[in-house]
């Protein structure tokens, strides 16, 4: 998710003028290329190895840091197909291991949870918050082993601007990558919710059904077009990654106020795009962190962590952001179903690539980083 060179987003103030003038001339923000995907990258197995080596070299966003708010706080789960676990320690830091005991490879723990310490399941070797081995049942049966060189193998990990990034590959610097990403998640936010789902497409399929608003009517006729615009976004580029704005119809309860002075809670949603493949999305009241773990070239786990500064004892507050995130699961069950019905649509041999117009930039945007981090690893991997 590098940033390094781009100039930085827009403020709201500026989204919203374009908004404007988007309204005012039935015009919306367009690429400057269209792109055909050949279909075989959404259902061959090789390039979704590839891609799988990618999203293990990178930094990428594991989870937000509010759901590891205090120590012993884990989440364990798989990353590009590798399993890991990140814990908060004793200390506050949050670590990243490899999600395997030392003896004899049993995963410590999955999902989330808070624990005191990492008890192996298997025979109960034991490891503290920070990784280290602490004690191993019936220990005079290894008169060998030097527990100091046993603990959890460490997994680069950084917790920056409200999110915890990992990177599996030793050589990467994690601080640079993250230093110039913009704050996206502010302090104060705490988790509201977490779960993860399994979606029949592959990640990308899925993935895009996020990034343009060009769907908007057809798609969602009865849910997100009646208080929205169709094909209506403004779409900005930060280094690899893309934001892409979803102005409400109440967005004109802003025209005629202090410019320099103004909230789009409510009045628009932000998507985030870190590339590859993490969403972050703004609704009224909350922030929901979207992570697309690829299983196969054709199925994918969602994991959403939605995060909310609404302290705990404002329930009329928070009652509606439930009720929000309702009405937006209505739209996110339409964009699933069109999802899988275009990945059952790629069985069908109609087409050799899909093709994205110029109102689909962010999405062109994801694939020609894609096709480059492909050839750095073709180069890397000496074909
Ligand atoms: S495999 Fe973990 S204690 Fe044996
Ligand atoms: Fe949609």
């Amino acid at each position: 998710m590098n940033t390094n060179n781009e100039k930085q987003l827009l403020s709201d103030t500026e989204v919203v003028q374009r908004i404007f003038d988007h309204i005012d001339n039935a015009t919306t923000d367009k690429g400057n290329q269209s792109w055909k995907e050949p279909v075989d990258n959404y259902r061959s197995k090789a390039r979704l190895e590839a891609e799988l080596k990618i999203l293990q070299s990178r930094t990428i966003v594991f989870c937000p840091s509010s759901a590891l708010a205090k120590p012993g706080d884990y989440v364990a789960r798989d990353v590009a197909g590798i399993p890991l676990i990140a814990v908060r320690g004793l200390d506050g830091e949050v670590r990243a291991f490899r999600n395997a005991c030392r003896h004899r490879g049993v995963q410590l723990a999955n999902g989330h949870g808070c624990a005191r310490a990492l008890v192996c399941p298997y025979h109960g070797w034991a490891y503290g918050l920070d990784g280290s081995l602490k004690s191993i049942p019936h220990e005079n049966g290894f008169p060998d082993l030097d527990k100091a060189t046993r603990g959890l193998v460490a997994v680069a990990c950084l917790q920056s601007n409200g999110l915890v990034f990992i990177n599996q590959n030793s050589e990467e610097n994690i601080e640079h990558d993250v230093s110039s990403l913009p704050k996206l998640i502010p302090d104060g936010y705490r988790l509201l919710n977490l779960n993860s789902q399994i979606v029949k497409a592959n990640w990308k399929l899925h993935l895009e059904s996020s990034l343009e608003g060009y769907h908007i009517r057809q798609t969602h006729k009865n849910t997100f077009f009646p208080v929205q615009y169709d094909n209506l976004t403004v779409v900005e580029a930060f280094g690899e990654n893309s934001r892409v704005a979803f102005p409400y119809q109440s967005i004109e309860g802003l025209r005629h106020k202090n410019q320099t002075d103004i909230s789009v809670d409510g009045r628009l949603t932000y998507v985030y795009h870190l590339f590859p493949n993490v969403v972050i999305s703004t609704f009224p009241g909350c922030m929901q962190v979207v992570v697309l773990e690829p299983i196969d070239e054709s199925t994918t786990r969602q994991h959403s962590y939605l995060v909310s500064d609404i302290d705990e004892n404002q329930t009329a507050l928070l009652d509606s952001v439930f009720e929000g995130q309702k009405f937006a699961a209505k739209g996110a069950i339409e964009d699933l179903q069109i999802v899988q019905s275009a990945q059952r649509g790629l069985l069908s041999g109609a087409n050799e690539f899909l093709e994205f117009g110029l109102f689909e930039t962010a999405i062109v945007r994801l694939h020609v980083h894609l096709a480059r981090e492909m050839a750095r690893l073709d180069k890397t991997c000496g074909k």
